[in-house]
This record gives structure tokens, C-alpha cells and sequence, in this order.
């Protein structure tokens, strides 16, 4: 693993986004990996930031994101789906028709899996964005999943559902399931950039590049991919 430690969480997310434009300019038609969540927000700040000032396009390029909330309607503000339209798509010229999301909110899960691992298996990933949970989870693959998973329905973990509720008016409303690539989808990426931002993600951290791999941290699955960039600030390395 190739780790960069930063000052802070905005140096990150310029690190981050120099690795992405660099990868757009160089392949005009790449295959972007995706993640939500609160730590990529200042990368696609900074892609939004890029595209306006130096025009860098993503007409061709086309994304896959990791993960979605089932039951939740595309229209509600806290899914995936609407979480990528506010904070990147809608300000980038990146086509409709190349955003790849799972549904979370279809009659047939399991075929939306299969179409979902079909999809990638034909348009492999040039670089799969990460976050991580603060129990090591990738996606929304939670500790005691094989490393060989591939998308499918989830359960999330109960201490994903307390870090989440706070987008949520109160923790009913937090999702329990999701559809989510899994852990071999995610290692199948040609390249894995990996953000953590704060003191709360050290410990799942260490344990993801310090420990020897486990199922019990997801993210250590890592450790056996040959190409991997870790960008953290000082606080969410502060255990290594
Ligand atoms: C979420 C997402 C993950 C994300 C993680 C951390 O539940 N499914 O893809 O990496 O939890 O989120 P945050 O960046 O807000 O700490």
C-alpha cells in the first residue's frame, strides 16, 4: 500500500482529485468507482471546482458506485442516488446514461445483483474510490464478509446505523439493509484510492494496514491488491 499522510482533510481532498483529473485527462472514457459518504464530499468539490475553471470533461467517462440503501426511493434525499446528483453529477458533464448505480429500491434484489456483477464484470474499473467505516467496512461490506463476496443484499452493522443516523431524523428511518459491490468486485479495480479523514477512522485504519488481513476488518482485504493509494490526514493516521 502506498500511504500519503496530509495536514488536513482539504490537502486530502486536493490529492485526491489531482489523482482522478490525471486519470481522466490520460483515458478520456474511464471507468470511475465511487463512494458516498462524507469523506469523498471534498474530493468532488474540488472535481467540480476543476471541470469549471481547466473544463476537464467526463462526457466520456463512466461511473459505478459502490453502494445503495434498499427501501429508500431515489427521490429521498438521504439515498445514494440523490446524495451523487447534489454533490457531483449535477455540476459535471458527465451523461445520464454513464451513472451506474445498484437500485435499492426494486422488486427483485437478486437480479438487480446479477445485473449489477454483469456490469462490472464488463466494464472493468480504472479507479474505485473509497471511504471507510469506523469498523473497517469498504462499501457497505461489513466486518465477517468473505473477501470473496461480490454484490448483494446486505445487513448493515449496528454501529453503521448509529455513525449514519445522523443524516436521518431519527434511527428508525436509518435503512437496516443495502445492496453493495463486494469486496471482490472492489478488488477487481485496476487501481484503489482509499480516503480517511479524522481521529474516528484511526483504529479501523491500523487495523486495515497494520494487522495481518482479516475478515474482521473488511478494508485489509486491500493488503492483496497490488496498486493501492491510502490518502489520510494526520488524525486518521495517528495509529499507524
Ligand atoms: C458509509 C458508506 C461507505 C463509507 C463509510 C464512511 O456507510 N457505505 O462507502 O465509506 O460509510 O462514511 P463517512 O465517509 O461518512 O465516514
Amino acid at each position: 500500500m502506498d500511504i500519503r499522510v496530509f495536514k488536513n482533510y482539504e490537502e486530502l481532498s486536493k490529492a485526491a482529485a489531482e489523482l482522478i483529473v490525471e486519470q481522466v485527462k490520460n483515458k478520456a472514457n474511464s471507468n470511475l468507482g465511487l463512494a458516498t459518504g462524507s469523506t469523498p464530499v471534498g474530493l468532488y468539490n474540488e472535481l467540480i471546482k476543476d471541470h469549471k475553471e481547466n473544463k476537464t470533461s467526463y462526457k466520456d467517462v463512466q461511473t459505478f458506485n459502490l453502494d445503495e440503501y434498499i427501501g429508500l426511493p431515489n427521490t429521498h434525499d438521504q439515498s445514494y442516488y440523490q446524495f451523487m446528483q447534489e454533490k457531483l453529477f449535477s455540476h459535471i458533464d458527465v451523461e445520464t446514461n454513464n451513472i451506474h448505480i445498484p437500485s435499492g429500491n426494486v422488486e427483485d434484489i437478486e437480479k438487480e445483483c446479477e445485473r449489477y456483477n454483469a456490469l462490472l464484470k464488463n466494464n472493468p474499473i480504472d479507479v474505485q474510490i473509497l471511504g471507510i467505516g469506523t469498523n473497517g467496512h469498504i462499501g457497505f461490506n461489513e466486518p465477517g464478509t468473505p473477501f470473496e463476496s461480490v454484490t448483494s443484499k446486505v445487513e448493515l452493522a449496528e454501529n453503521t446505523r448509529n455513525d449514519n443516523a445522523r443524516f436521518f431524523d431519527s434511527m428508525d428511518e436509518v435503512p437496516t439493509h443495502a445492496i453493495s459491490m463486494g469486496i471482490q468486485n472492489i478488488l477487481e479495480a485496476k487501481q484503489i484510492v482509499l480516503l480517511a479523514s479524522g481521529a474516528n477512522k484511526a483504529d479501523a485504519i491500523k487495523a486495515m494496514v497494520k494487522d495481518a488481513a482479516s475478515i474482521d476488518c473488511p478494508a485489509s482485504a486491500l493488503q492483496n491488491h497490488a496498486n493501492v493509494i491510502v490518502l489520510l490526514d494526520e488524525a486518521a493516521a495517528s495509529k499507524l
